[in-house]
């Protein structure tokens, strides 16, 4: 079997499925433009691009077992390795209504299966068999909603026994106690880390300063996203913000999931932390102008890389507002 670099766990993934329509009216029937469905969930769109960066990657979490074609295809398409546990129920669809006139996007997201006691175990058993010593295993994205936060202590323990490295993307209960079960790496975004805190963090100095408080209290790789503005890394060897890429966006889902994949493709092959940095938000660019998982060729993400702008956190870094630019198919 060839050498596994990378696991990543999704627990709560889902379908996305975009409908476009041209004018949005609730109680009125409407003919769709256009749709898509594409096979979705955090742990599944970083595993996508690390993969599309030619690392070896399995794919983990629960899978509901009435609906796995559209899952099997993308797993196929993408070379992952398919380690799912097979759930009963429906893996959920997420739908985002686009209204083409007004640019506004409407989010409807079902409800996904529930994985049962025995089912949580076994995840663990399988993570714990395939994980290797050094190895990077991401846990991204939200619980099920049988599934309760302290099974993000139960995995991270899990994988730390096994002598792997935990990184996290999540939000609300789930990121706070993987924070405190000790993962390795953390990337939230601005909005994530400022719940997290219960901090005001529009300022972009105090962004800065929160960050640089975590890291040093508690996590080792902080990686803080803030949208069009860039994004802070905080490792053990450097503080630094990266710029963001100057390009026309058609859509920032994923962006984020993107650029973990980058930072972690940086670090496994011992890239500098400013590389690290840059190949994180090239990651991210190559999501921010295509609707389908993109990485370019490697040479031309070397010549991206070089046009991404790199500062250090300890100089005094410009003082403005973190604003979120609106997008009108974000989630
Ligand atoms: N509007 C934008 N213009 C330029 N770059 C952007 C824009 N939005 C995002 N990016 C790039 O993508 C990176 C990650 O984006 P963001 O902070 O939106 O992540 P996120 O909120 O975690 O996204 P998601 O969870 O949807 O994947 C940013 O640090 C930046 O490099
Ligand atoms: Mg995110």
């Amino acid at each position: 079997m060839e050498n596994l670099e990378f696991i990543t766990v999704t627990l709560n993934p889902a379908i996305d499925q975009t409908i476009f329509v041209e004018d949005l009216t609730p109680g009125a029937v409407h003919r769709a433009k256009d749709s898509h469905r594409q096979a979705g969930g955090k742990g599944i769109n970083v595993a996508t691009m690390l993969s599309l960066y030619g690392k070896s990657v399995a794919v983990t979490g629960f899978l509901g077992a009435s609906n796995p074609s559209i899952f099997s295809k993308h797993f196929k398409e993408y070379g992952l390795r398919d380690e799912f546990i097979r759930v009963g129920g429906e893996t959920r669809t997420g739908i985002k209504i686009v209204d083409t006139n007004s640019s506004e996007t409407t989010d409807i997201n079902l409800l996904g299966p529930s994985p049962l006691e025995t089912q949580q175990r076994d995840l663990v058993d399988r993570i714990q068999k395939i994980a290797k010593p050094g190895m990077w295993v991401v846990l991204a994205g939200s619980l099920p909603k049988n599934v309760k936060p302290e099974y993000m202590r139960t995995l991270i323990k899990a994988v730390h026994s096994a002598g792997s490295l935990v990184a996290v993307d999540s939000s609300g209960e789930a990121l706070a106690t993987a924070i405190d079960a000790g993962a390795d790496l953390v990337k939230p975004n601005v909005d994530e880390l400022s719940e997290y805190l219960g901090e005001d963090l529009t300022e972009f100095s105090s962004a800065v300063a929160a960050a640089k408080n975590l890291h040093r209290e508690k996590i080792p790789n902080l990686v803080v996203s803030l949208g069009g503005q860039g994004a802070l890394f905080l490792t053990p060897d450097a503080e630094l913000m990266a710029g963001a890429p100057k390009v026309k966006v058609i859509s920032t889902v994923g962006a984020g999931d993107s650029m973990l994949a980058g930072v972690l493709a940086g670090i496994s092959q011992k890239s500098s932390p400013a590389d690290c940095a840059r190949l994180a938000t090239v990651f991210a660019w190559s999501r921010l102008q295509m609707l389908q998982p993109y990485l370019p060729g490697k040479d031309v993400i070397q010549r991206q890389m070089a046009q991404i702008p790199i500062q250090p956190l300890n100089r005094s870094v410009r003082s403005t507002s973190v604003q979120r630019i609106s997008d009108p198919n974000r989630n």
